[in-house]
């Protein structure tokens, strides 16, 4: 049977990916990023999961203004790196797995989740930046990937409380997949960040941190946070976090939290990135 592993939480940041693409990672401002999540590529390594169920959010380039589904799982063979107006990142294609996408579709519907199904999508820096942190530069990406869109874009994005509910089916259906699978779950976005306005540039150190906590000691806590709060304490865009809650909703109960990076600034971004293990 298929079994999540763990669930790795990371930021998305687009420059980091360009900061890589034109080999500036060794440089003082982008160094101590990519030596931070070190660590996490080397424990991804270990594991070699055979799919990442990756929690991620389209910023308008999949999904323009004209549709905006609030929860959309791919379900194709292949996923092409999306132009975001300066031509598609160099990474390599994402490659999906087609029998578990279907399964996930079909046991998450039965399961009264309303999914957008998504046969044919570029995806943005929200889900190639993630790859690039946790696996560097390859010819290919080690593992399959089945992208799951949230939209925390266009008002209302989903609750936290229905995230973490997804998270928990996802596991079910997960545990239901009868081929030898190893899983892990990211969730991406965040941590607190504002692109635009008076309040551009925020950073809330300490909330940042309270939710990474969060995620292993106190996960109901997390799941009752308004959309408010987050972009209260955290900037506008600290919104993308409610996709973390996915991913620890498809972990167990008993989690252990095995390393954890933040780092201010990245961008107009606080970078944060956790890994936690099921028990
Ligand atoms: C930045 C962060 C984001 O999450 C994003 O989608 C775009 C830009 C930034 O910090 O620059
Ligand atoms: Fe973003």
């Amino acid at each position: 049977m298929a079994k999540i592993l763990a669930g790795v939480g990371t930021s998305h940041v687009p420059a980091i990916g360009a900061a890589l693409d034109t080999g500036k990672a060794g440089e003082p401002y982008w160094k101590p990023i990519f030596d931070g999540y070190q660590r996490s590529r080397e424990w991804l390594a270990k594991v070699k999961p055979d799919v990442v169920i990756l929690v991620y959010n389209d910023h308008g380039t999949a999904f323009a203004l004209d549709v905006v589904p609030t929860f959309a799982l791919g379900i194709a063979a292949e996923y092409q790196p999306a132009d975001e107006g300066w031509g598609p990142r160099p990474v390599p294609v994402v490659k999906g797995h087609l029998e578990l996408s279907r399964h996930l579709a079909e046991s998450l519907i039965f399961d009264e989740f309303d999914l957008a199904i998504v046969n044919e999508m570029a995806v943005d820096h929200g889900l190639t930046v993630p790859l690039s942190l946790m696996c560097g530069q390859p010819a290919e990406w080690p593992f399959k990937v089945i992208p799951l869109a949230v939209n925390v874009v266009q008002y209302p994005p989903p609750t936290g409380k229905r995230c973490f509910a997804l998270g928990r089916a996802i596991r079910k259906a997960v545990e239901n997949f009868d081929q030898d699978l190893r899983v892990v779950v990211f969730g991406t976005g965040g941590m607190s960040h504002q692109l635009h306005g008076e309040r551009a540039g925020l950073i809330n150190r300490e909330w940042d941190n309270q939710f990474l906590d969060g995620l292993t000691q106190d996960p109901q806590r997390l799941v009752k946070i308004p959309h408010v709060e987050y972009m209260r304490e955290t900037g506008a865009e600290g919104i993308e976090m409610v996709m973390w809650l996915i991913m620890r909703g498809a972990l167990n109960d008993n989690v252990k939290e095995v390393y954890r990076f933040y780092h201010v600034p990245g961008s107009n971004t606080a970078v944060g990135n956790i890994v936690i293990e099921n028990k």
